[in-house]
């Protein structure tokens, strides 16, 4: 433990406000930086904004200010948007800061004084979207037989003749190439690593690393015998962000450089490999400086198969205001729907794969995980345990957590130890994504302890196992609030604040081969509301309202899904669009106001629901009515309905209809629906109450 960790973000252009591609690369950084601070890491973690060179230079002449103006407007964004999302940066660097500014010419002149920088001119092409110079090799041509960038997917400027300080870059392709084959952990994950060998292979050419043609930049620090002055080019002084940033004022050393530069992981997106994989470590080689630990790159987001780019409106999903409109319908606010946006980036995408964001698949996660999986878990969780307090206080008992394959709580605790390894194992190999499909397997397995374990039925039964297994539930909950706290921080501190654990947020200890045994004492209490409300049609369509930036919507037909959110929502269909009912007869028989209060109409959640057996019309289904246990209720909306789309619902519940026996099953209590012959629809309501709540 306390092993020094050091994970960087790329710094941004500021000629750009911050967008969801933005906001993955941080995101990931942050978890990965929670992660190592619960395990007792020294852990730092560095972001900023990349100030310097042409693009920014054009970007403030079109808008009609000077460079500096422009950085100091759009730099405090970058900052700004990151403590909205409660990202734990330790710094934000920019550079146009002295401190950055002093060594970067510092690392200049250590290359120069190893005789690695020559005078010459250089004639060629130039992506000012890329600040990157191409070989027409690299380039692809365009219907006007203009040359391409394939990423810009711009034409490219030529520069003619323009003296420039080179970089003797083709003498490091053969280091580069034995340090990667030596150190398997310097570029992942592996597909990209092979590229860069395949790069380096094919040979390198020497690198124009000084400008003339434009003033936007640290100037070089040494005299041109022709008296002209350069700026050094802006990957050459981007890059060095990484190394200034633990530097003390003014020298390439100090306590933070010792620490932390041999641990370094730069986390990057797959478009700027080659200047972290090739170009920063030959600076680096040349200078005497070691070389940081890993480049790790991650894939591309797409929107709806859209890259996001400036002239794309329909791909600028806003990441302050993705995350506010998912919070937005969650009695806890914008916190939740930072995590909920995290939990989706995070999870949906393998780090290193490209993804595709669509709303469907967000909402469709949303409801499946969030909502049903973990919330529905901590609202039962928490009903049960606070419910049953008073006649069994969960507490550990010996006899209901020994080995024995059929004793439940036993298994659980099984599957907990494994979850707790797999996801440190894998947020240890920088795989958000698969550490939160094993810490749903954990999820899962809690809800499935409920279902067998049915503590209401035990209560009933006054089974002594009961204050065990509410044990068992709790501990458990404690457990997921800290396997989750590095993805979803929010969450996890609700939950650890239902639970009443104070204690501090250190990963849990499982080296012992039992980590539910490990939970403090607590004292648990009910949420105020479900944390992850389910989104139905209507929340969709509030959410949708608030994200799509409004030129989305107007916008031509570039990303048309985009401008029309997903067809289920019918409160935006136009009125042809809407289906004509036929006309109604008023009913006929009245009853009195009387007779409706009679009628105990109350709010409730699905808590399971399984088909009835040779029954195709039958569902089984628990409801939560805040009551001493759930109501079993059997309900003819087979056909209509799968079991697994309502667990998690809210339901109108006729509270006070006498019980039944259907089909063997005990049935007390009805839930509304839509329909007479065929069911057309389930009743609900337009927000979240708590179960059992009065309905008049
Ligand atoms: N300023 C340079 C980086 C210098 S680092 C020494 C730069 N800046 S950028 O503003 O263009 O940001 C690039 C980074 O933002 C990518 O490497 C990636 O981390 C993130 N992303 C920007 N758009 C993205 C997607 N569409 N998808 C995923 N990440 C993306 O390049």
């Amino acid at each position: 433990m306390n092993q020094p960790f050091y994970i960087t973000t790329p710094i941004y252009y500021v000629n750009d406000v911050p967008h969801l591609g933005h906001a993955y690369t941080t995101i990931v950084a942050d978890a990965l930086a929670r992660f190592h601070r619960m395990l007792g890491d020294d852990t730092r973690f560095l972001t900023g904004t990349d100030e310097h060179g042409q693009k920014i230079e054009e970007a403030a002449q079109k808008r009609g200010m000077t460079p500096h103006q422009l950085v100091d407007e759009v730099a405090p964004r970058f900052a700004e948007a990151w403590r909205t999302l409660g990202i734990t940066n330790d710094d934000f660097i920019r550079t146009t800061e002295p401190r950055h500014k002093q060594i970067v010419a510092e690392l200049w002149k250590r290359i120069s004084s190893a005789g690695d920088l020559y005078l010459a001119s250089y004639q060629g092409w130039y992506c000012v979207g890329c600040e990157a110079f191409y070989t027409e090799s690299q380039l692809v041509k365009d219907a006007n037989d203009a040359w391409i960038c394939t990423t810009h997917k711009r034409p490219v400027s030529w520069v003619d003749k323009e003296r420039s300080w080179f970089f003797r870059l083709s003498k490091f392709a053969s280091p580069l190439i034995e340090h990667i084959e030596r150190h398997p952990e310097f570029i992942q994950p592996e597909a990209y690593r092979n590229e860069v060998l395949s790069f380096l292979r094919s040979g390198l050419r020497d690198l124009s690393v000084s400008r003339t043609s434009f003033q936007w930049g640290i100037p070089v620090p040494e005299a041109d015998p022709d008296g002209m002055s350069h700026v050094i080019y802006v990957w050459l002084d981007a890059l060095t962000n990484y190394y200034s940033a633990l530097c003390d004022q003014g020298v390439m050393a100090g306590p933070l450089v010792e620490k932390f530069w041999a641990n370094a992981i730069h986390l990057i997106g797959k478009d700027i490999l080659r200047f972290h994989a090739v170009y920063w470590p030959a600076f680096l080689l040349s200078a005497h400086l070691p070389l940081p630990k890993t480049i790790l790159a991650h894939g591309w987001w797409t929107v709806r198969g859209e890259k996001i780019s400036k002239s794309m409106p329909a791909t600028r999903i806003d990441p302050l205001k993705l995350a506010d409109g998912l919070g937005s319908v969650s009695h806890f606010g914008m916190p939740i729907g930072i995590d909920a946006m995290r939990y989706y980036l995070l999870r949906e995408v393998p780090l290193g794969n490209d993804g595709d964001f669509t709303f469907e698949s967000l909402f469709g996660r949303y409801n499946a995980e969030l909502a049903n999986d973990l919330g529905n878990l901590i609202n039962r969780s928490l009903t049960l345990i606070t419910k049953f307090a008073a006649e069994a206080p969960p507490a550990y008992d010996d006899r209901f957590h020994s080995d024995g394959t059929e004793n439940p709580s036993f298994q659980l605790e099984s599957i907990a130890v494994e979850t707790c390894r797999s996801v440190a194992r894998e947020l240890e190999a920088c795989a958000p994504s698969r550490a939160l499909e094993h810490a749903w397997r954990f999820v899962g397995g809690a809800n499935r302890f409920i279902d067998q374990t049915q503590p209401w039925a035990m209560a009933r039964g006054k089974n002594p196992a009961l204050g065990h297994t509410l044990w068992t539930l709790q501990a458990s909950l404690w457990l997921i609030g800290r396997l989750v706290a590095p993805v979803l921080p929010a969450t996890s501190a609700h939950l650890r604040g239902w639970l009443g654990d104070t204690g501090p947020l250190v990963w849990p200890d499982s080296s012992t081969g039992r980590v539910l045994v490990t939970a403090p004492a607590l004292v648990a209490t009910m949420p105020p509301a479900p944390l992850f409300p389910r989104l139905d049609e209507k929340a969709q369509a509030t959410i949708l309202a608030r994200i799509l930036p409004n030129d989305a919507l107007a916008a031509p037909v570039t990303a048309p899904e985009i401008r029309s959110p997903p067809d289920r929502i019918s409160e935006i269909l136009s009125p042809s669009d809407r289906i004509a009912a036929p006309a109604l007869a008023p009913p006929t028989s009245l009853i009195s106001f009387d007779d409706f209060k009679r009628l105990e109409l109350r709010a409730g959640r699905v808590l399971s629901a399984h088909a009835v057996p040779k029954a195709k019309k039958l569902l089984h289904l628990t409801i939560d009515l805040g009551e001493a246990a759930p109501r079993s209720i059997v309900a003819g909306i087979a056909e209509k309905y799968a079991p697994e789309a309502l667990v998690g619902r809210q339901v109108l519940v006729v509270a006070n209809l006498a019980p039944a026996e259907i089909r063997g099953i005990r049935s007390e209590g009805m839930i509304l629906a839509a329909g007479d012959e065929a069911i057309l629809g389930l009743s609900a309501l337009d927000q979240d109450v708590p179960p059992g709540t009065r309905v008049r």
